[in-house]
């Protein structure tokens, strides 16, 4: 198993150290447009592993050759936005660093399964589905799980019981109009609706809403990565150990839930082959209105990618 992870800060990195800790491949690469990062950082981490007791072998590089033959590819390269610099604008940039990433990870491994992280993460997704020209099963967006497991940690924090407790899923775009699935929501299989009023309820949707927002705020600098990048390693682990895991995933969707040509995050199962199957959900009318919603602001997105 060999895992490439391109864009070697803060998500890429963080990532890059949980698999070699946790021994997920034999061979990870870290690739990074800024040199000698890459490099220091492989060389930290490879120095961890001698503390961990991992064989995982890691390797920093500026040029794709290395990447050759990857089993997996992990795009988080991308730009933040800075002063002066619209929304649209920073959309096209990364779509920018997101294709020419894309083309290089194909041209080097075109058996790879591809997990985007780079945000917009649903219109970056989109992109690298388009430029990779590989069947859907192998380009996947990570956003839901994130979103997944911020929902579940403030439930845990306002409950105070075991996470292992609590099961949810949170569908639709990594972005405002997401939509965590009350209904879909249990404590130990208690549904949350008998445990919790319903405003507490909605100021724990609004919480998850603004979860990167939240962090971003408090770090001043720079967005979240330890849970990014632990949610990129769960599902590694999933194609890894050939999981079959349902979980919540940006995927390119031809009718399913009623959308096509847009990748938007739903329930998939995860495993050896990446996507294996797209899980239907009967949603009521209300939560079938939400994901229309959030479906709509990623189509918007979509239009502004030249
Ligand atoms: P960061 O700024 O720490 O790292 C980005 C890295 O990409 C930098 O090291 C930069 O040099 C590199 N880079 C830029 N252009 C490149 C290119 N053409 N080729 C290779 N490397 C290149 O950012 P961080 O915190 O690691 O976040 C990475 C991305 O992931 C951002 O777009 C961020 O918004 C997104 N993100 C998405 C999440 C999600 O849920 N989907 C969660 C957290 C972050
Ligand atoms: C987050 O949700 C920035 O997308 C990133 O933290």
């Amino acid at each position: 198993m060999k895992i490439s992870i391109v864009g070697a800060g803060n998500v890429g990195a963080t990532a890059a150290q949980i698999i070699v800790d946790r021994a997920l491949a034999n061979d990870v690469v870290l690739l990074d447009i800024v040199e000698g990062v890459p490099q220091g950082k492989a060389l930290d981490i490879y120095q961890s592993a001698a503390i961990q007791y991992s064989d995982t072998k890691i390797h920093g590089t500026n040029t794709y050759e290395l990447t050759a033959n990857s089993d997996i590819a992990v795009i988080t390269a991308g730009l933040p936005r800075k002063p002066g610099m619209s929304r649209d604008d920073l959309l096209n940039i990364n779509a920018g660093i997101v294709s020419s990433a894309t083309q290089e990870i194909v041209k080097y491994s075109p058996n790879a399964i591809i997990i985007v992280v780079s945000n917009p993460l649903d219109a970056m997704t989109y992109v690298s589905f388009v430029n990779s020209h590989f069947p859907r099963n192998r380009v996947i967006g990570m956003s839901g799980v994130l979103d997944t497991a911020r929902f579940k940690a403030f439930i845990c924090m306002e409950l105070n019981v075991s996470i292992e407790n609590i099961n949810s899923i949170v569908l639709g775009g990594h972005g405002d109009s997401m939509v965590p699935l009350v209904r879909y929501t249990t404590v130990s299989g208690i549904p949350i609706t008998d445990l919790l009023p319903k405003n507490r309820i909605e100021a724990l949707i609004e919480r998850t809403r603004n979860g990167g927002a939240e962090i971003v705020k408090l770090l001043k600098t720079g967005s979240a990565y330890y849970a990014p990048a632990a949610s990129v390693v769960q599902m590694i682990d999933a194609i890894v150990n050939n999981r079959k895991r349902i979980m919540s995933c940006c995927v390119y969707l031809q009718g399913e839930f009623g959308y096509n040509d847009i990748c938007l995050g739903v329930p998939i199962k995860i495993g050896a082959q990446g996507m294996e199957e797209i899980v239907p959900l009967k949603l009521t009318d209300d939560e079938k209105a939400a994901l229309d919603k959030s479906a709509e602001d990623v189509k918007s997105m979509l239009k502004v990618v030249s």
